[in-house]
């Protein structure tokens, strides 16, 4: 363990690198709590219906300034910046980066895990596969063929980009999600960085095989991805490198997870049967089912929960993806202009007592988990001349929970196992409304950290636990003090407005032109 002599003890930094901001926190690792942190909002652009994209370099930038602000308020506390023994990366997604080794450049806007440029790809490539079956890849790689996974977005680029086809020809192309962008840029880039990705992040990809946890020759081929340009896989939990440049020069990368596994180690989801639910732009809900793959028949993708070290053995879990939760009201307010801020969302929504029978689909890039139909397209139903803003903004908080319900479900039938209690986290759970209407809606409590940043401490954990660091010792620790909601509503009230939900969803499907 290294040794270190200020006033907080080890420090555990943490990149978070989410869809809509950049952040870094620095963690104490005898008490979990977080020393310091700053975060940066990352641009979406959208240039075309259904594309999304963001510019590498602007992550990479705002990942820096982060890391440098909070070395300025850590020093301004009289903290030493030795005293920060490991830094470990958690990132979103799917997100599809591609540059070149020898500048260092992007060759392309990433392609962003919410894009929906290929899906017509996926109809083309469903009319090969037997009974045009979304789920024909879905025992060697855990998931269903859909856009959403970075195969595709790499193949469009590929097929896509000329800059892309010549740096290939030229040996020159580098691939990869985000946290292999972040490690090979922070570990020296086009002097030296090294190119890896962990085994969550790489389990995403649709090009991993969920049982060898190696890229598949088959799934390569499948999608026409040349295999070496993929990069190594590694575990969740090891030293992978050090930061080569800056602030915290030195430093060992030891911890790499996808967010929403990050989270499910963040909540101290290490038992087979725990699970979490994370709200923000999209909203996942990962169940570990321990070191044995259950591959659901209701919807659900088989993922690498983490894998602790070299040698630990995989933890996989399933999960309920959707794709829209906090993004809805995104638009609400961006869009429609019903909302000011995120901040009235609350006494907006308390304010009406009831959405009055108005359901909002917001199925604005098709619904993914358990439906895959990339044919829906959103819609508000159910509305009168009585409605009124406060009702459209409830229904989609109630949207949110409604999904919850609809993974749950699917996650009872796949395991027979029911949730006694759901642990929440992510910038929506701030919200009291949504969480007691969340318990209400599933019929369990839902329990809320009171230390909301558990993306975060999972990526911290993870390299603070890494061999030749182990400040942290995972075997030995307490479950995080929560809030607690209870369910209020009679469960023939619950089922009756589920059902109208249903009904919303049905209607939902089919708009694709
Ligand atoms: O799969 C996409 C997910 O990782 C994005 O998470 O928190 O950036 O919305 P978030």
């Amino acid at each position: 363990m290294p040794v270190t002599t200020g006033k907080y003890g080890p420090l555990v930094g943490a990149i978070d690198e989410g869809t809509s901001s950049a952040r870094f926190l620095v963690f104490a690792a005898h008490t979990r709590e977080v020393v310091a942190s700053h975060q940066i909002e990352i641009t979406n652009t959208y240039p075309q219906e259904g594309w999304v994209e963001q510019d590498p370099n602007e992550i990479l930038t705002a990942v820096k300034d982060c890391i440098n602000k909070v070395s300025q308020i850590l020093q301004s506390e009289e903290v030493e910046l030795s005293d920060i023994v490991a830094v470990g990366i958690t990132n979103q997604r799917e997100t599809t980066v591609v540059w070149d080794a020898i500048t260092g450049e992007p060759l392309h806007n990433a392609v962003v895990w919410l894009d929906m440029r290929t899906t017509s790809t996926v109809d083309a490539i469903l009319e090969t596969v037997p009974s045009k079956s979304l789920n024909y890849l879905k025992p060697v790689c855990g998931l269903p063929i859909s856009p959403y996974f970075s195969a595709l977005k790499l193949r469009w680029l590929i097929e896509n980009v000329p800059k892309v086809r010549q740096a290939i020809d030229d040996k020159r192309c580098c691939v990869g999600t985000v946290d292999t962008w972040l490690i090979w840029n922070l570990t020296g880039g086009k002097d030296g960085g090294i190119r890896i990705t962990d085994v969550t992040n790489a389990s995403r990809t649709m090009l991993m095989n969920i049982e060898t946890l190696q890229w598949d020759p088959m799934l390569c081929r499948f999608f026409k991805i040349p295999m070496d340009l993929l990069p190594e896989i590694r575990s969740s939990s090891e030293i992978y490198g050090s930061i080569a440049n800056g602030v915290l020069k030195g430093v060992p990368i030891s911890g790499c997870l996808g967010d929403q596994q990050s989270a499910l180690l963040g909540q101290m989801c290490f038992e087979r049967g725990q699970a979490k639910s994370t709200y923000g732009t999209g909203c996942f809900l990962l169940y570990n089912t321990g070191t044995a793959r259950i591959e659901s028949t209701h919807g659900l993708i088989t993922t690498v929960a983490y894998q602790m070290g070299k040698k630990a053995a995989p933890v996989y879990a399933l999960e309920g993806s959707v794709a829209v939760a906090g993004a809805a009201l995104g638009w609400l307010r961006d869009n429609i202009n019903i909302l000011q801020s995120m901040s009235e969302i609350e006494s907006l929504a308390g304010g009406v007592g009831s959405t009055g029978d108005v359901y909002f689909v917001p199925a604005f890039s098709g619904l993914y988990a358990p439906y895959w139909q990339q044919d829906a397209r959103g819609i508000i139903s159910g509305i009168t001349d009585e409605t009124t803003k406060g009702h459209i903004i409830r229904a989609a908080l109630e949207a949110v929970c409604f999904q919850i319900r609809d993974i749950l479900e699917a996650m009872s039938k796949d395991c027979g196992l029911q949730l006694t209690r759901l642990q929440v986290d992510g910038g929506m759970t701030a919200n009291n409304l949504l969480m007691q209407t969340q318990a209400d809606l599933v019929g369990i409590s839902v329990m809320r950290p009171l230390m909301a940043e558990t993306t975060a401490l999972g990526a911290a954990m993870a390299a603070g636990s890494a061999e030749g660091i182990e400040v942290w010792d995972l075997n030995n620790i307490q479950p995080a003090p929560c809030d607690i909601f209870n369910p209020l509503v009679t469960e023939d009230e619950r089922d009756d407005r589920y059902s109208k939900w249903k009904m919303a969803v049905e209607r939902s499907f089919g708009w694709e032109t």
